[in-house]
């Protein structure tokens, strides 16, 4: 689109501001006034607002007559469509790839307001009380799979900041969480605070920590690449990088091996990823599967989440008329003899 308004000799710093303004112009809700305004100021540094100005201001007078090339990124759709067989669901992903899904909180308790399972409502301007910030597909997750924890007593070993551990809070469960990073850690402590909620939250590395009390249920809510974000944060689908994925299915699997060191006998480990990327999903527990031949993958009952070998994608058809759904990976463990 650029090309028809610069020369092959535009400076590459200028070609790069003016393509992350049009990302703003077209894709984010600032008003485009503002988004030429704060390109023009910027650019003063390099002595080329006036060029800024001119290409952004034609280009917001000829926008109605533009067409955006809603292209997927290569690599991202050959992933997606080796996950998702169905063609209707492949179809749907791609008409939406560049429509943000609605945003969504989830009530401690059930709401009057809300749209699915009496606790998802719409985010709308404000936060209501007793809400926090949750993704529908995030709820649909924990709420299939929480009754296959042995106990009610949860290890949470990656929890901050905190959406999974105060949802099952939520459900009546005792949740013991730890998190390896500072700043998650704070986020958590301050959705706590606003909620008036009291749940133990420690620093701790899950991959040094030593067992030293009975854990028959804990929860593993991975580092991922975050691929299912995709229409939240488009970004993520261009930097698919082979050697992050494969660093990421390492740690994914060390994390898989000390839980499953440190459970008790029959315990159960339910694995998510926000990732619909096989290194990070099915892969991962198959090597799991490989490696202890005491694990068992179970089946889950839900009409909202596409049935792999080893675990579930949710599937995000099934949300459209709420308004669109992040897509989670999830497989419930169980630690036999
Ligand atoms: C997907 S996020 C967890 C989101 C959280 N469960 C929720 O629902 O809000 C993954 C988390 O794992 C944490 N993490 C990564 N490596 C870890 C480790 N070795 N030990 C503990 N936490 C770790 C990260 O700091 C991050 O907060």
């Amino acid at each position: 689109m650029l090309k028809k308004y610069i020369s092959d000799r535009t400076p590459k710093n200028i070609y790069i501001i003016l393509r992350i303004n049009l990302v703003l112009i077209f894709f984010s809700k600032k008003p485009q006034h503002a988004i030429v305004h704060d390109a023009v100021e910027f650019s003063k540094q390099f002595d080329k607002s006036k060029l800024i100005n001119a290409v952004l201001r034609n280009i917001l007078r000829d926008q109605e007559n533009l067409k955006l090339e809603k292209n997927l990124p290569d690599n991202f759709q050959k992933v997606l469509d080796k996950i998702f067989s169905s063609s209707k669901i492949r179809e749907y992903l791609y008409q939406t790839f560049f429509t943000k899904p609605t945003d969504y909180q989830i009530s401690l308790n059930n709401h009057k307001e809300a749209i699915y399972e009496k606790r998802v409502l719409p985010f709308k301007s404000k936060l209501l009380k007793n809400c926090f910030v949750q993704d529908i597909g995030n709820y649909e997750v924990i709420h299939t799979t929480h009754q296959f924890f042995q106990s009610k007593k949860i290890l949470d070993v990656c929890s901050a900041p905190g959406g999974k551990s105060i949802l099952l809070h939520s459900l009546g469960y005792e949740v013991d969480c730890i998190d390896k990073s500072n700043s998650q850690i704070i986020k958590f402590k301050q959705n706590l605070k606003r909620l008036g909620l009291n749940i133990k939250i420690k620093k701790k590395d899950f991959l040094k920590l030593t067992k030293n009390q009975n854990i028959s249920s804990i929860l593993l809510d991975a580092p991922c690449s975050a691929l299912g974000t995709f229409r939240r944060n488009p970004d993520v689908a261009s930097k698919i990088n082979q050697s992050k994925l494969k660093r990421n299915q390492k740690i994914q699997i060390q994390m898989l091996d000390k839980a499953i060191n440190i459970l008790d006998e029959n315990g159960i480990i339910v694995y998510i990823v926000c990732s619909f990327h096989p290194f990070e999903t099915i892969n991962v527990i198959d090597k799991i599967a490989q490696k202890h031949k005491n694990i068992r993958t179970l089946s889950l009952d839900s009409d909202k989440m596409i049935k792999r070998q080893n675990g579930y994608f949710i599937n995000p058809l099934k949300f459209k008329d709420l308004g669109g759904s992040d897509i989670f990976f999830v497989s419930v463990l169980k630690k036999t003899k």
